[in-house]
């Protein structure tokens, strides 16, 4: 490219970021973002016109956090002597896993007082939900589906993290999955591509707010670029096989609509997507990301991946494997020590050419510019401020009002819920009922292992029962490590504790059993070929049963659960996911009715493992199943219905809602509105998530029995009715071709309004 078309793609790249910053800004914030813009795009050429070859390859090398910064420095034969030498020689841009002011201050003084060059090191972490205060795993914040509360909670975890020296969360993973196998789901929105996008812009939006540079926010990362959450079978790290259809309209909508409202980093995967690694994958990281999409933050590998591309069997060698992943557009290398190690010489010979490496470091150093890191590298860092900000009460409070909207009611038969609040003597069953860690879930990096109120502790907020105890079965046995980097050992067999449970629950009114995973049975490298209730608990909860049949059985897990046999004989099931910090609080306000549950069901619900993957969009077959005939040659299985448990966008109330009236109205050749009438039918005030879905009829190629198109949370009071309209355009009437082109195809669609998946109410339209 020469110079010219350098600068205007410069110009181009600079105006179309400040416009995705700005939709809703006055046109003087325009024009001052604007010429801020320019002046750090300025800045970034007289920065690279003096840096060495190794300097920039050095900003584009990130190590994790490796000794005690604060501590003696390491020494020759330490493991981590070379990489502190590397820091020393200004040949690391960045750190992970580097917790608190005082370490990050130590190691930004060294990038910055004893490099060449002083530039500052930008500071990752695993800010996945929450920082310290650890609020709800990301698949429950999701069941909320309530925007203004998700982005409240990554603007709070941006804040707290901020206060701590952290520039940089690598969240939110945006990665669509319909395997419930896959421990990774609890860290994602769910199985939807439209809801995904909507929870992925306000994760994003939360944690950036609008000024980087302020103290209260941090830079987003959008993982796992790309189709990380189809790994075949659910196995992690597994490769990927799916049709170009699923990438265009199923993988990349979350990461286009982030990238839109100026996410300013990616992370790549460690899966291949058509035969090729995604970490050198051109076609993901250069065609659609950097070219199609404009994006003009950085790419960051993930964990190794640059190196595992030779493990993959890919490259010949980790000087192969930086080749190839610089050339894809993987911009900085995650502990892989490919780039410092073998950039230069690729360079020397030709192999690279240094623009690209150039390109790299522009996106990186913009970045730092963009959080204000080169006008303070230690504005970040104050100690103080930490103390005064970190675990404050208004986080404490926010992560409550997060998980009350978190939880999803799926079964209340003949009222059991809520709880009476007055004398009635209730059993409380359960290791994980009294458990103060599990409820945190995985990814509790900085957060306290204990911190968490228990079921217990929240149900003994109520006085007015009696309230007893028994834990009937460990989940986990006592002595596993609770450290996401170590195997849980479960507990398969024993079943000491059954008696005394059995005990409590024969002289109780209620039993509360609370039943689920650990909190390191999901989340990262935690496949599961089972996903019924771990170990002896499924035992245990008959066995409850057997002696009293007034349960509450709540769920507290980190991926959807095959609870069949609980859902056609327990009368109350809560699913409360990990809840975090406040979870007992929230339950307990849930169980006795403070709260009238309104979640949702971001991810189906299945009835048995050999149903997965299972999701609500699925396309009809040449052959669909009629339930009700039970004829062989259909696309069914002969020993299960084809039906899941609990469908997407399911959730129960305290209260009932009635939808009527479905309208629909053409206003223009592409632009139809549709209204419904919603009641809420009980005595109770509540909320409703209102929720629209679409078949695209015919088309050039096959489109979903339902695809999810629009979504409204409404609150009514008892007997209230209010009308609820949707408008469908273009963008919600689309879909991607296999060549990757948005079209929209003349033709009928049906329309279906309602509170889960599969709602009846609907309408038809057709557009030209
Ligand atoms: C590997 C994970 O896949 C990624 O999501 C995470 O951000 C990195 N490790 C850093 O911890």
């Amino acid at each position: 490219m020469n110079k010219a078309i350098l600068i205007c793609f410069l110009f181009a790249s600079i105006v179309s970021n400040a416009q995705k910053h700005n939709r809703e800004q006055a046109p003087e914030q325009i024009m001052k973002t604007h010429s801020n813009q320019l002046r750090i795009e300025h800045r970034i050429d007289s920065l690279l016109g003096i840096m060495t070859l190794e300097e920039k390859i050095g900003q584009m090398n990130q190590y994790s956090g490796f000794w005690d910064a604060t501590g003696p420095t390491p020494q020759e034969g330490d493991q981590a002597a070379a990489k502190y030498e590397d820091l020393k020689n200004g040949l690391v841009g960045s750190m992970l896993n580097v917790k608190g002011v005082s370490q990050i201050k130590a190691l930004q003084k060294i990038a910055v007082e004893e490099t060449r060059l002083g530039i500052p090191l930008i500071f990752g972490f695993d800010v996945i939900h929450g920082y310290k205060t650890i609020s709800p795993i990301p698949l429950a914040e999701s069941a909320s589906w309530d925007l203004v509360a998700i982005k409240k909670s990554a603007q709070n975890a941006a804040e707290e993290a901020a206060a701590s020296g952290i520039n940089w969360t690598f969240a939110p993973m945006v990665d669509i999955s319909r395997d419930a196998r896959w421990g990774r789901v609890m860290e994602g929105a769910g199985e939807d591509p439209y809801l995904g996008s909507k929870i992925g812009v306000a994760r994003v939006e939360g944690f950036q707010g609008d000024n980087l540079a302020s103290r209260k926010t941090i830079a987003a990362c959008a993982k796992h670029f790309a189709a990380y959450g189809f790994v075949e079978s659910g196995r992690e790290y597994n490769t990927v096989d799916i049709g170009t259809s699923t990438v265009y309209n199923v993988v990349f909508p979350p990461f286009k609509a982030v990238t839109e409202v100026g996410v300013r980093t990616f992370m790549n995967a460690f899966n291949l997507l058509n035969d090729i690694p995604a970490t050198g994958n051109e076609f993901l990281q250069r065609d659609v990301l950097k070219n199609e999409w404009n994006f003009n933050g950085f790419v960051v590998s993930d964990w190794g991946s640059i190196g595992e591309m030779e493990t993959h069997g890919y490259a010949k060698n980790l000087k192969q494997s930086a080749e190839l992943a610089i050339k894809a557009g993987s911009d900085m290398d995650m502990e892989s020590s490919a780039y410092v190690k073998e950039l230069v010489n690729l360079v020397a010979e030709g192999k690279v050419e240094e623009h690209l490496v150039d390109d790299a470091v522009k996106r990186i150093l913009r970045v730092k510019f963009e959080l204000g890191l080169f006008e303070d590298p230690y504005r970040y860092c104050n100690e103080e401020y930490e103390k005064k900000v970190v675990g404050k009460k208004e986080f404490h409070e926010d992560a409550l009002d997060m998980a009350k909207k978190s939880i999803v009611l799926l079964k209340n038969e003949n009222n059991l819920l809520p709880l009476k609040k007055e004398q009635q003597k209730i059993a409380v069953i359960g290791a994980l009922a009294s458990d103060k860690t599990s409820p945190l879930g995985n990814w509790v990096l900085a957060g306290e292992n204990g911190s968490a109120i228990s079921v217990l502790e929240g149900l003994k907020q109520y006085k007015g029962n009696s309230i007893k105890y028994a834990k009937g079965a460990d989940v986990a046995l006592p002595d596993s490590k609770l450290n996401f980097t170590q195997e849980l050992d479960v507990n398969e067999s024993d079943t000491s504790g059954f008696s005394e449970a059995i005990a409590l629950a024969k002289k109780s009114d209620v039993v509360v059993m609370v039943l689920g995973e650990h909190g390191l049975q999901s989340g990262e490298a935690r496949s599961r070929t089972n996903i019924d209730l771990p170990g002896v608990q499924q035992e245990l909860l008959e066995t409850i049963y057997k002696v009293n049949k007034n349960i509450v059985l709540v769920l507290t897990n980190g991926r959807p659960l095959a609870i069949t046999w609980a859902s056609e004989n327990i009368p109350a099931i809560v699913e409360a996911w990990q809840l975090g910090v406040q979870s007992g609080n929230a339950i307990a306000q849930v169980l006795y009715g403070d709260y009238n549950p309104s979640g949702k069901l971001p991810m189906t619900f299945p009835r048995s493992v050999g149903q997965v993957p299972i999701y609500y969009n699925n396309k009809r077959t040449g052959r669909p199943n009629v339930e009700i005939r039970k004829e062989v040659f259909k696309s069914r299985y002969i020993d299960e219905t084809n039906e899941p448990l609990y469908p997407f966008g399911f959730g129960l109330s305290y209260t009932m809602f009635s939808y009527e009236h479905i309208k629909i109205n053409k206003t223009s050749k592409r632009n139809i509105k549709v209204s419904v009438e919603l009641t809420n039918t009980g005595t109770i005030k509540g909320k409703e998530v209102v929720q629209l879905y679409i078949h695209d009829k015919y088309g050039s190629i096959v489109r979903p029995l339902k695809e999810l198109k629009g979504f409204e949370l409404v609150e009514l009071e008892a007997k209230e009715t209010k009308t609820i309209e949707f408008t469908l355009t273009e963008k919600e009437l689309g879909f991607y071709t296999n060549k990757g082109e948005f079209v929209v195809e003349p033709g009928a669609f049906n329309v279906f309004v309602g509170g889960s998946s599969n709602t009846t109410l609907s309408g038809e339209f057709s557009i030209e």
